[in-house]
């Protein structure tokens, strides 16, 4: 089989525009890499709502999503912290947006999905449903106090 100059130089720029596509998807994973979601193996656990305190400045949140409330709906932490979010859904899909942080991850039956946040300044930021889940959609809300307007540390 015989291949025709030009149709070589076409498939070599393909192939190389390719490499370049799947490198640049490779090397953005490395460097926003704590910015995407990962999922975790499911477990009952995580349908508790809890905030846990591993230090002073680490909290783990086992975040619940249902018709039509977060749970918990207070999460209170120190200024500097850092949480790692576990989320699940008790029933329809549901959408876990923290605007200001850039977080947008889904709430899904029988899945976790994981994200590791930040929280340097003091604020209340507001974690919205952007998924439409039914009636009570549009209030459902929760909010992470850093440092204001009292703490439970
Ligand atoms: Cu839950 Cu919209």
């Amino acid at each position: 089989m015989t291949i025709d100059k030009s149709e070589k130089k076409v498939l070599m720029a393909t192939g190389s525009i390719l490499a370049l596509f799947i490198f640049s998807i490779l090397y953005a994973r490395g460097k926003f890499k704590s910015d995407l979601p990962e999922c975790v193996p499911y477990d009952k656990a995580y349908e508790v709502p809890v905030i846990k305190k591993v230090d002073d400045r680490t909290y783990q949140v086992f975040a619940v999503a249902r018709m039509w409330v977060f749970e918990p709906s207070q999460i209170y932490i120190p200024v500097g912290s850092e949480v790692d979010f576990y989320l699940t859904s008790k029933d329809v899909v549901h959408g876990f947006n923290i605007a200001e942080k850039n977080i947008n991850m889904m709430a899904i039956y029988g899945n976790i999905n994981k994200t590791t946040v930040k929280f340097d300044k003091p604020g209340v930021y507001k974690i919205t449903c952007h998924e439409y889940c039914g009636t009570g959609h549009q209030n459902m809300q929760a909010e992470v106090i850093v440092n204001y307007p009292k703490n439970n540390k």
